[in-house]
């Protein structure tokens, strides 16, 4: 018989920083339901990637002298790196930048524009130059631009629109009669009264303010909205609008989009009016899941490095942040992290409840049974019962799982080992075991105890890949049958003649008071970064500064500035920067050397022998290790810039005022 497919995602990260543990908690919760559905005997394909495109990408590239693509590669080989040292088990990794991507999109923009989707407009909104970015009134605070404080301009650009507005209703009714497509419920309420009931605009879908994207390849300078570009990785990494589609017929519609909460919005709208638009099946779920909340938000920059999934990995292992991630943000909610709640989670549930429950059970196997069972077994009376709560807490997880509640699935699963914990207790085996003839019963209760374990094991292994091989090596558990994941359902399939082999602590404790230490010492080793933040965070104040100063000035104040005419004489390219050009501009009698972040727009060439307007009281600075000694100046535009020049004839070194 033909497997049944499961198609699952996680969103496409960008990879515009470091990930932090927040990120991998999106990725781990996918990666569990991906291991579960494979358990359950599905053909899965999960997805995830990277979404490299955009304006922020752009200008963080910039900021480190490289082009957009040298940065991303860079950063998508540690995202892999990441994914391969948390046991990320997916099946393909797109990236936004792959061809097949970028012709796919290509494709799906066009056919939208040729049924009417998409139509050609203008786009007025506030624009602020220097950030290069767009804004709406409601973005801007006291008027002027939110990231810099300056002044922003009403600008015209001409875009392109997807007609969202006539899929409003349709969405509705989606919503209405499909409540299992969005979860939890009370997103669902968000998306209705917030965004749809208000009505739905038509969606701004190209840009022409700058390149790093995919290009509309009909009408040349616009550029594809990242948003439509990254949500159609969904069907483009299947093979949609490639020769070999046979995946997309194969997987799609989607079984699941695993979804942050502040992205539910474009998963749950956007993207199924596209699909709609284009006559495609839509997914048929959408899973909103809350945030791991770090330091009530943000992630705080001078502990950086203890919530670096790498270094909480190599410190507690990754089954144990897998666990917590898992087992801390509970269905929809946020969780917190700090790393109290991590250690208390890591020394009570894993080092107390689960390690010592293995622990104790191999040791007494080992103590009084020299290791192995005896086939000769009698039951106690209480095993009824474990076996009952077993096969409870089996279908209870069962449940929880498929409806991807892990917290829940989790919490069911330590509720049986804090059972089994206490059945050790009520039936003090170390009693049993100084009395020869009770040693049948003695040997009934450790199997209970072993086969429990086993069963544990094939539970959690979705969330913990690691963790069930290790104790199925300690209770010398072979064959896949003992670990398939419908043995759970069958307490007893264990041979009776368990076999033990001790070994390491699986979880071991944590002191808490010399961990806390011991990550505070650590944290100094990102002072250099904290460093850079102080120094941002003054650039960023400067800036403020600058805006605020008063709108008029006196001729004093203009006086100040002295501006003359120069002349180009030499210009080439500063080394390391694909903005920056050296000029040597000669200014009457004098040469000076002048940089200008004019790269994009002027090759040297152009610019030998024009006449300019130069600053030539300005504090002279290096800019990446090139000395300039005044300013050029330029008028810019969204992204036109043009080097401000004389209107006539006049001589190099002649005064402006
Ligand atoms: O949004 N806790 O990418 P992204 C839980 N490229 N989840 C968190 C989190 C936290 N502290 N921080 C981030 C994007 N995430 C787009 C997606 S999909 C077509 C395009 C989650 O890198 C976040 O909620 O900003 C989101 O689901 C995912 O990480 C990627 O975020
Ligand atoms: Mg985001």
């Amino acid at each position: 018989m033909e497997k049944e497919k499961f198609y699952i995602t996680t969103p496409i990260y960008y990879p515009s920083d470091k990930l932090h543990i927040g990120h991998s908690y999106c990725t781990v919760a996918t990666d569990a339901m991906a291991r579960y559905k494979r358990a359950r005997g599905y053909d899965v394909m999960f997805l995830t990637g990277t979404d490299e495109h955009g304006q922020k990408i752009e200008r963080i590239a910039d900021e480190h002298g490289v082009t957009p693509k040298e940065y991303v590669d860079g950063i998508v080989e540690s995202v892999k790196e990441l994914w391969k040292l948390m046991n990320i088990s997916y099946d393909r990794y797109i990236r936004t930048t792959d061809d097949y991507h970028v012709k796919a999109v290509q494709k799906i923009f066009k056919a939208l524009y040729d049924k009417g989707e998409i139509y050609k407009s203008e786009y007025e909104g506030l624009y602020c130059t220097p950030c290069e970015s767009f804004f709406t009134e409601k973005d801007l605070v006291d008027g002027k631009c939110p990231d810099c404080g300056r002044p922003v301009e009403k600008v015209k650009e001409e875009s392109y629109f997807f007609r969202l507005s006539k899929y409003g209703d349709r969405i509705i009714k989606l919503l209405e009669e499909h409540p299992e497509f969005l979860e939890p419920a009370s997103r669902r309420n968000e998306m209705i009264n917030n965004f749809l009931k208000p009505g739905l605009t038509d969606l701004c879908v190209s840009r022409t303010s700058f390149k790093w994207g995919v290009p509309v390849d009909f009408d040349e300078g616009h550029i594809v909205y990242v948003w439509i570009d990254a949500l159609s990785n969904y069907i483009t990494a299947m093979g949609y609008g490639s020769e070999d589609d046979s995946d997309f017929k194969k997987y799609w519609p989607a079984d699941v989009h695993v979804v942050g909460k502040e992205i539910v919005r474009f998963h749950t709208i956007i993207w199924p009016a596209i699909l709609m638009a284009l006559d495609l099946p839509l997914p048929k779920k959408v899973f909103g899941h809350g945030w791991l909340i770090i330091d009530g938000g943000k992630m705080s920059k001078s502990k950086g490095n203890v919530v670096d999934p790498v270094v909480l990995c190599e410190r507690y292992g990754v089954d144990a942040i897998r666990y917590f991630l898992l087992r801390e943000i509970a269905f929809g909610q946020d969780g917190n992290f700090t790393n109290e709640a991590l250690i208390n989670r890591i020394n009570s549930d894993l080092a107390n409840d689960f390690g010592n429950l293995l622990s104790r059970t191999v040791g007494m196997i080992d103590k009084y049974f020299g290791g192995k069972l005896p086939a000769e077994q009698e039951e106690h009376p209480l095993n009824e019962e474990i076996k009952a709560f077993a096969e409870k807490t089996a279908s209870q997880v069962e449940k929880y799982y498929d409806e991807m509640l892990f917290s829940d699935a989790l919490n069911e699963i330590w509720g049986f080992i804090r059972r089994l914990n206490k059945y050790v207790d009520e039936t003090a085996p170390w009693v049993l075991a100084k009395d020869e003839s009770k040693k049948g019963l003695l040997a009934g209760i450790m199997y209970t105890l072993a086969e429990g374990l086993r069963i544990i094991g094939v539970m959690i292994e979705p969330c913990m890949p690691d963790t069930p091989g290790k104790c199925r090596i300690q209770l010398g558990i072979e064959g896949a049958e003992l670990s398939a994941w419908d043995s759970i359902h069958s307490f007893g399939l264990l041979n009776r003649e368990v076999n033990v082999t001790k070994g390491a602590v699986i979880f071991p404790r944590i002191d808490v008071k010399k961990e806390l230490e011991a990550i505070e010492k650590s944290s100094g080793a990102d002072k250099k970064t904290e460093k850079e933040a102080k120094k941002a965070e003054k650039k960023q104040e400067k800036k403020k500064k600058a805006a605020e100063a008063p709108s008029e000035i006196g001729i004093d104040d203009f006086g100040k500035v002295q501006m003359k005419v120069g002349k180009i004489l030499e210009c080439k390219p500063v080394e390391n920067s694909d903005k920056l050009l050296v000029s040597q501009v000669k200014i009457g009698s004098e040469t000076r050397q002048i940089v200008s972040g004019i790269e994009k727009w002027y090759s040297p060439d152009d610019l030998v022998g024009k006449k300019v307007i130069v600053v030539t009281n300005l504090k002279p600075v290096k800019l990446r290790g090139v000395l300039s000694q005044g300013m050029l100046l330029a008028a810019s535009t969204g992204d036109r810039l043009v080097l401000a020049g004389v209107n006539g004839d006049i001589d190099d070194g002649a005064d402006i005022s």
